[in-house]
């Protein structure tokens, strides 16, 4: 698939997506949602692929929100089925079993903060501002935002975030817990690039059990997901990473996971 609207950069196996609709802030019409849905499904299955991170074209935005212009044009049944579609779509990032950042560089409202949301952690800049703006518009968030919101940052503020429409600047993002970190504007590439570095440096498959064990493990019993901890903990166990890793502390020497 050629891309109309999404600009692909690989770096050393890293894969960076970045929105492309800078005069519409990159907002994210049927086109873009499909290309990204694309884009990360084909990250998936690519073994060369270690890592994504998603971002938006400009300084101004990462993502404004979904397109206004085709929302407002839905009728009942559209509407329901363009909610299930991005639920769908941003579901694939945050199930991806390789680490997702996003590179929040400006607003990332609506469907903006919902991408992100997704996305497994997020380094924001420090003029990155975030929202779910949508009760403005006389609508609820469609791409599962009243869900990941208060999962992140509990259910009191993420429901104030929700009603008010408000928006919350980075240095709130992240004393909230909604972003991971902020940096100067500048410096976001390298803090991506720096925090994926450490990442990528552990073994592969118990960074992908990891993100397993918190997605699915979350949404189950805690007796449940604790069995599903210890599942994957045991398939770790038969791994040459595991054996590596173990082999590399006794041996007083740094594990070489990736060749
Ligand atoms: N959908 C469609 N177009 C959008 C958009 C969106 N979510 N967000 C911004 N744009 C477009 C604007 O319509 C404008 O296009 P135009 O130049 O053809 O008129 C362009 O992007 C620039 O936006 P503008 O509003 O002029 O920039 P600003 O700096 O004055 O304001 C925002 C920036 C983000 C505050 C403002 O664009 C905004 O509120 N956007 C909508 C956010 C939102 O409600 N998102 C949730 C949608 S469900």
């Amino acid at each position: 698939m050629s891309y109309e609207n999404l600009l692909i950069e690989n770096r050393n196996g890293v894969l960076w997506v970045t929105v492309n609709r800078p005069d519409k802030l990159n907002a994210l019409n049927r086109r873009t949602l499909g290309e990204l849905d694309h884009f990360i499904t084909s990250a998936g299955e690519d073994e060369t692929v270690f890592a994504v991170v998603v971002t938006g074209a400009g300084e101004k935005a990462f993502v404004a929100g979904a397109d206004i212009g085709e929302l407002s044009t839905l009728d009942p049944v559209e509407a329901k089925a363009f909610s299930l579609r991005g639920q769908a779509v941003f579901d694939r990032f945050e199930r991806l079993a390789k680490p997702v950042v996003a590179a929040v560089n400006g607003f990332a409202l609506g469907g903006g903060c919902e991408l992100a949301m997704a996305c497994h952690l997020r380094v924001a800049a420090r003029n990155a501002v975030f929202g779910q703006p949508e009760v403005k518009l006389g609508l609820i968030p469609g791409y599962a935002g009243t869900q990941r919101l208060p999962r992140l940052v509990g259910k009191g503020r993420g429901l104030e975030i929700l009603l008010t429409g408000r928006n919350v600047s980075a240095e709130e993002a992240e004393r909230i817990g909604l972003v991971n970190s902020v940096c100067d504007q500048p410096e976001l590439v390298a803090t991506v690039d720096k925090l994926l570095g450490k990442i990528l440096a552990n073994g592969p498959l118990a960074v992908s059990h990891c993100i397993e064990a918190v997605n699915h493990g979350l949404d189950l019993p805690f007796e449940d997901a604790c069995l599903l901890e210890a599942t994957l903990f045991g398939i770790g166990a038969a791994s040459e990473q595991m054996s590596e890793g173990t082999s590399a502390f006794l041996e007083k020497r740094k594990p070489v996971f990736r060749s």
